[in-house]
């Protein structure tokens, strides 16, 4: 995590009797109230999820055994295969009237898992997100470009809803069509853009194919999330874009977007909206809790949600808690560099997309766009990063950028790769969650 002083363009810092007063709470009062909503989430699960009764029995706990926050480490995880196995509805708490509205992800494979919220769910989750986008520097009355795909995915509708509870003005743009994109932002001059970082990249491409200069844009601030992107990336799209771009954090199965998110003012990571989503980091292996300050799983229990609590949910993704700054009783995660679905294990050793992000984006005459393919040969997995290169890079700026991409992996990542320097454009272009690694095996 890095602890240099973050670069500001726009966003300044609120005042703080601008802030909610639900986000200008001691800790202490937060330990309260979140203890409060914790006893009231076990027993909401544990008396109309049969799920959960079955799951805590089996355990030996009650949520009577629940005194102190600490006590939350005796109950079960949740994981996404409960989901799938309770599909469509089985993990609801309300009966199906009071639900009202759904949203899935699609999985890979198998069934997507459902997640559903009540009124007050999403009047909570708009909450959280016009926290979120204040956060970010967001204020009333700003135009907000939104290109995360509405549907089933929780990012589109999520923000919208959030956004305009803040009192902006919401361009539902969705996902796609990256053309008209940019004439919409060089037409409405929209002050914010949220979008995955990918499909940012993808949009500041085309800005400079209609020969359109994104750096006198009227954006200037990006809310960036749903996949994971590295402080190498923000430079890249602050540069080109001279915007302030801070990072948002969330799952469907815990609300959707906006259950942590970055303040524009410090860049230090994400602060987790802890007054509704609890957070534990545990060993991945074991399970056991892990003191702030160390890295592992992240797991989440909702503390408010009535359609669809969720207890100790494993994340999968992998980050450490950290104390609050802008926001001081909230904790913070630091930037998800990786989910441990995400990890390859090569010859041993665990790689990360993100760790060859951070080297592609280091290295003179090459595009910020790449890709991982593994394949096998002789029984033995091979890992090549394609990579393009910027337009005009002549072959001997290519053939150096090769190695010496390959021998930073080595280097500082621990194993060998092949790399392929591409010509501009050929690789897939993001409208949404990029997919990074192509398993060829
Ligand atoms: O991606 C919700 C979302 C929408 C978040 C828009 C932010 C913006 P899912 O489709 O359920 O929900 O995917 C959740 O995406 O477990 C992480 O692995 C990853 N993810 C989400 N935000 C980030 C982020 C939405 N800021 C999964 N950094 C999560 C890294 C992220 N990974």
């Amino acid at each position: 995590m890095t602890t240099t002083q973050p670069t500001r363009r726009f966003g300044a810092a609120p005042a703080v009797d601008d802030l909610s007063p639900d986000e200008r709470v001691s800790i202490d009062e937060l330990r309260a109230r979140q203890l409060a909503r914790l006893q009231w989430t076990l027993r909401h699960a544990y008396q109309n999820v049969p799920f959960y009764r079955a799951k805590f029995d089996a355990a030996g706990v009650h949520p009577d055994d629940c005194e102190d926050l600490a006590d939350l480490a005796k109950f079960p995880c949740t994981t996404k295969q409960d989901l799938r196995d309770t599909y469509p509805f089985g993990m609801f708490a309300v009966p199906e009237k009071d639900i009202r509205r759904l949203h899935a992800s699609s999985g890979t494979t198998g069934k997507p898992t459902v997640v559903g919220y009540t009124e007050r769910d999403i009047d909570t989750w708009s909450g959280v997100l016009a926290r979120s986008i204040f956060a970010a520097g967001g204020r009333p009355g700003h135009k907000l470009h939104n290109a995360y795909g509405y549907g089933l995915f929780t990012g589109g509708l999520g923000v919208h809803y959030g956004a305009e509870k803040l009192g902006c003005t919401v361009i539902p743009a969705s996902g796609g069509m990256t053309a008209r994109q940019v004439q919409l932002i060089t037409d409405f001059e929209p002050e914010i853009i949220m979008v995955t970082p990918s499909y940012m990249l993808t949009l500041l491409d085309e800005f400079e194919r209609q020969g359109v200069d994104p750096r006198a844009s009227s954006l200037k601030i990006g809310i960036f999330g749903a996949e994971p992107w590295t402080e190498q990336m923000r430079r890249e799209i602050e540069d080109r874009m001279d915007l302030d771009a801070v990072d948002i954090y969330g799952l469907s199965e815990v609300m959707g977007p906006g259950v942590a998110q970055e303040c524009v003012e410090t860049k230090d990571g994400l602060h987790i909206w802890e007054d509704h989503f609890y957070p534990e980091v545990v060993d991945p292996v074991d399970g056991g809790v892990l003191p702030d300050g160390e890295t592992g799983e992240l797991l989440f229990t909702s503390l408010t949600k009535q359609a669809l609590p969720i207890i100790r949910y494993r994340t999968r993704d992998l980050t450490a808690l950290r104390p609050g700054t802008a926001r001081p009783a909230f904790r913070r995660m630091d930037k998800v560099t990786g989910r441990s679905d995400d990890m390859i294990i090569l010859r041993g050793v665990n790689v990360f997309p993100t760790q060859i992000e951070e080297i592609v984006l280091d290295v003179d005459g090459l595009a910020p766009h790449f890709q991982l393919e593994l394949t096998k040969h002789d029984r033995m997995d091979h890992l090549t990063v394609l990579v393009e290169c910027e337009a005009g890079t002549g072959d001997d700026r290519r053939r150096a950028a090769a190695h010496e991409i390959a021998s930073r992996v080595k280097d500082g990542v621990g194993v060998s790769v092949g790399v392929d320097v591409l010509d501009p454009e050929t690789l897939e272009r993001s409208v949404g969650k990029l997919r990074r690694v192509l398993d060829r095996r």
